[in-house]
């Protein structure tokens, strides 16, 4: 179905083709099932991290739903998790359009969306209605109004809002939209924040906490990713993810390549697997790292996997390969495992620092 959809939408604005299929998606859940058949994973597939069941290993990435409109149907494309966002404590508009630019010669995307929300408070609603649906994590940043130095004050009332209702929360700090932001992941701002981030949650939560993972940018040196995760999980940090977009242009062959903002989709994959093998290489495999960038089928997301990822993400692949990207890869990694004679994918996480 999705290959005679895709040219209609690839013909609209690329964000009004999202609005639309945003929309569409809210209106009628159901009508996903159109479009793709029902994921059934391998029990290979499945794990439990932070006491959650993940089925398989394939989860949505942050962006696509930011304001948590349309999860019924996230979930009906089959995603084993669902991250929305990024929230903002106040709603905001984001930066003037055109924000985001298709590149289909390089399979990829160019956005400067810069956080464009609803609000905490609306979006904490409609998380609190798909509760139970599936996994689902809220993605938290800060206005763009707010200065650096007030950063922490945005994060600490987003967990305030979050953390009784979201089953993971993340820190972001890679965005490379919002002025300014990405300096926070310099370690001497990033870790007493996230500090006084972790404890907030401990303080408002008993027994069952929401894990607290950061998400990074492809355009640190391996020399800060490695010192940032080891610090990161020596201040408990639950998990880490890997990587936002980046602001490199390796390569391109589409006009809009000079835009600025962040690169997404194929051109981003290599460096992002580099990145989820530091970041593992680091931790020595301590906490569980989310691999994102430029995953298009079983064999990218198993390259992740191998390198360290316990889980992987999709954003621009699903927009150009449509919802029935979720079955092929999650049916390529079960076969990718029995081939390589994984019982369980706990197996293949990491395998290429063991040498298997
Ligand atoms: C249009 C667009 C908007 C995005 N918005 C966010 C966001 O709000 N927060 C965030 O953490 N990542 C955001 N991302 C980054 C994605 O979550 C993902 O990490 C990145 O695109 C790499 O994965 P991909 O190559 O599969 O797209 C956005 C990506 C795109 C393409």
């Amino acid at each position: 179905m999705y290959h005679l959809l895709r040219p209609v939408l690839f013909r609209m604005e690329p964000e009004a083709a999202h609005h639309t299929i945003l929309a569409l998606l809210a209106r009628m859940p159901w009508s996903v099932r159109l479009a793709c058949a029902p994921v059934s994973p391998s029990p290979a597939l499945g794990q439990t991290l932070w006491g959650r069941r993940f089925p398989h290993p394939v989860g949505l990435a942050a962006g696509l739903d930011k304001n948590a409109v349309a999860v019924p149907a996230l979930f009906q494309c089959g995603f084993s998790f669902v991250e929305v966002g990024t929230v903002t404590p106040r709603p905001q508009p984001g930066n003037p359009k055109p924000r985001l630019f298709r590149l289909p010669a390089d399979e990829a995307l160019i956005n400067r969306m810069g956080f464009n929300n609803d609000g905490a408070d609306l979006v904490a609603q409609r998380v609190h209605r798909w509760r139970g649906l599936g996994i689902i994590g809220v993605n938290l940043g800060k206005n763009k109004t707010t200065p650096n130095d007030a950063a922490l004050e945005d994060y600490l009332a987003n967990v305030r809002v979050f953390c009784a209702i979201a089953d993971y929360l993340v820190i972001n700090v890679s965005s490379p939209n919002t002025p300014g932001l990405r300096d926070l992941q310099a370690q001497e701002q990033l870790v007493p924040l996230v500090r006084a981030v972790l404890a907030e949650r401990d303080r408002l939560t008993e027994g069952s906490r929401p894990p607290l993972l950061v998400k990074l940018a492809p355009d640190l040196s391996d020399e800060d990713l490695a010192e940032l995760a080891v610090a990161l999980t020596n201040i408990g940090v639950d998990g880490l993810i890997a990587t936002n977009t980046t602001i490199a242009r390796p390569k391109l062959h589409t006009p809009f390549a000079n835009e600025p903002g962040g690169l997404s989709g194929k051109p981003l994959r290599e460096r992002a697997t580099a990145v989820v093998r530091q970041l593992y290489e680091a931790t020595r495999g301590k906490i569980p790292i989310i691999g994102s960038g430029g995953v298009f089928s079983a064999d990218d997301a198993y390259e992740k996997i191998r390198a360290g990822a316990s889980l992987v993400q999709v954003y621009t692949g699903f927009i150009y390969r449509g919802p029935g990207i979720v079955r092929e890869i999650a049916d390529g990694l079960a076969q990718r495992l029995a081939r390589d004679g994984f019982e369980k994918i706990e197996e293949a996480i990491g395998a290429d620092h063991r040498g298997r």
